[in-house]
Formats: C-alpha cells, structure tokens, sequence
C-alpha cells in the first residue's frame, strides 16, 4: 500500500489564491434577482419589521431602488404588488391601473433595458381571503376558475410590460393556460417562470407581512407537501411539458435536494427562490450576534448555487452583488 500522505487534498487550500483558483462554485451579479415590493397609494417607503433592510416601496422609491439594482448589474427584479383593496377575485391584479400594472410599466421606462422586469402572477396579494385563487361556494380554492383569472392576470402583466411572468399560484395547468392565452393576444415573447415545486412551507411566514396577507389557515391544498422529493420532480416535468420557459423551486435551503433533482433533468434552467424566512433566520441571527452576517448570506447563496440554480432570487442581492465586484 503506498503512503496514504502523499494524497493531501489541504493543498488545494494553503492560500487564498489558491483556494480562489481551485474553487467549483461562483457567484455573479447577473444570476441574483430581487424581488420588491410596492404598495398602493405609499409616499415614501415603510420598512417590513420581520425584513430588517427590506421595504414596502412607493412607485418613486420602488424606481430609485431599481436604478441602484440595475448599478449593481444584478440580472433581474421580480416585482409584488400590495392593493388598497382587496376583493373575493382580486380585481386589482387585472387592473391596468393596479398598482403592480403600473409599477411594472414604470420600472421598464426606469430600468428595463438593464434589467429583466418581473412580476408575480398570483391573486394572494389582491384577494381579501388571502388564497393564491378565487375560492368555491364550500370555500375550497377553485383551480379551474383560478385559471381564468390567471389568464387576465398575464394579459394585464404583459401589456404593461412585463418581461417574465411568475407564475407562483400552484394550480394545475397553469403554465399551459397562461402560455396560451399570451400568444393568443400576441405575447409570443413574454417569458414564463413556472414556480414549479413550491412547497407549503414555514418560510413564506415574513412574507404574509411583507404583503399585508389576510390569509387564515394554510396553502396545503395546492402547494407541495415538505417531505415529497419526488412530487417536486413531476411538478418540474408537467410545467416544462406546458411550455415555461424557466422554473423554480422554493423555498431554496430546505428544498437543495429537490434543486440538485431538478438541475439534473430540466432542459430549461431552473432558478431557485431565497425567501423571506431564510432571509430572517440569517439577519435576526446575526442581530443577535450569533453568526457572522456576511459569511451567513454568502454561504447560503452559494449552498443554493451550488445545488443546481442557475439564478437566484434573494432579497440580498443588491448587497451581495456589491460584495462580489
Ligand atoms: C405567492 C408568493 C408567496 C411568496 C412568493 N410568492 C407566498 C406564499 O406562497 O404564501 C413567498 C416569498 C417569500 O416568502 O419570500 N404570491
């Protein structure tokens, strides 16, 4: 038997250069997103308390901080909108004049040459119920009369401009449904993300508050059980055969397995979503001193990189981005 120290991989890592040199996993500003949040009738930006550093903008802070996203060369902002009102259909989501319709057209004047504008296409932030569809007379969220409302919803979204839509609400068909209303109407390059596995997850919970979600109860009739790997597989398989252009799986750090799964099979590239409970676990715990908040972002954006995403979306990523220059 030979020596087994003449194989010692700490070579590779006895100084920065060459640690630097050998390392397997990049990031780069092009693959992070920011999703953003505007609301309805604000003036000035309102701070979301379980979001340290991230805000509910006005349409006029919402642009400024696309202007500083586009500096930083990330790839792209996914937008969410927060009505005045919300209704049983959520009617201010086909809204050419609600406020995700307008801000949408207002960022692409600002910044859409630099950046890819996005938008979340699902009803939970325009419903007074809270549900990502319209519900049924048992109060059961109804798939099918969703779909209607998605298809309005991509109509209003790409008329306003929007480059890629979100499609976040986990009703079945929705992806074929929405690709084909859009090309019906002309739309024939307004891209699709199919929030593909998106799992029921604890994590969303920041997020309820970001939007100022009435939602009761949970999204376990529609959105992924936690344990099934394999279901988020054939959720990945049905929305690249319905035609998205692109898919997801989130939440991203409990999900990496799902990731890697995905990465290895999707023809199309599959993005993964940072949300808002990771994004609060990483700064209440440096807040409390108990991690080093840097290192913490990094290695979590890289984590997800490395398990198979192509681009990211975390609500560091302007800061990130500046990190990496
Ligand atoms: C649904 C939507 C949610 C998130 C993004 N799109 C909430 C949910 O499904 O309950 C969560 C994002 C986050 O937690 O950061 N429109």
């Amino acid at each position: 038997m030979t020596d087994p120290l003449r194989i010692r991989p700490r070579r590779l890592r006895s100084t920065p250069a060459m640690r630097r040199l050998v390392a397997q996993t990049r990031l780069h500003p092009a693959e992070l997103i920011l999703p953003m949040f505007v609301r309805e009738g604000a003036t000035a930006p309102t701070p979301i308390g379980s979001m340290p550093g991230v805000n509910q903008h006005s349409i006029d802070s919402l642009k400024r901080a696309a202007v500083e996203a586009a500096e930083a060369g990330i790839g792209g902002v996914m937008l969410f909108g927060i009505p005045e009102k919300k209704d049983a259909v959520g009617s201010g989501a086909t809204d050419p004049n609600g406020i995700l319709n307008l801000a949408t057209t207002a960022l692409i004047d600002e910044v859409g040459d630099a950046l890819v504008v996005q938008t979340d296409l699902c009803l939970d932030e325009f419903t007074d119920h809270g549900h990502c569809g319209v519900l049924d007379e048992h109060g059961r969220v109804d798939n099918d009369a969703s779909l209607l409302r998605y298809r309005d919803m991509a109509l209003a979204q790409a008329a306003a401009g929007s480059h890629l839509l979100g499609l976040s609400g986990m009703m079945d068909g929705q992806v074929a449904a929405v690709r084909e209303t859009l090309d019906a109407n002309g739309f024939t390059d307004t891209a699709i993300l199919g929030y593909a596995a998106k799992y029921a997850s604890a994590f969303y919970g920041p997020f309820r508050e970001a939007v100022d979600s009435s939602l009761v109860g949970d999204r376990r009739t529609y959105q992924l059980d936690t344990g099934n790997r394999r279901e988020g597989l054939r959720e990945v398989a049905l929305d690249v055969e319905e035609g998205a252009d692109v898919v997801m799986v989130k939440p991203a750090m409990s999900f990496l397995d799902v990731l890697a799964d995905a990465a290895a099979v999707s023809p199309v590239p599959v993005w993964a979503y940072q949300v808002s409970g990771e994004y609060a676990m990483i700064e209440a715990a440096a807040a409390n001193g108990w991690i080093d908040r840097r290192r913490a972002v990094e290695e979590s954006v890289l984590s997800i990189r490395r398990a198979g995403a192509e681009a990211i979306l975390t609500y560091w990523a302007v800061e990130l981005a500046g990190w990496l220059r």
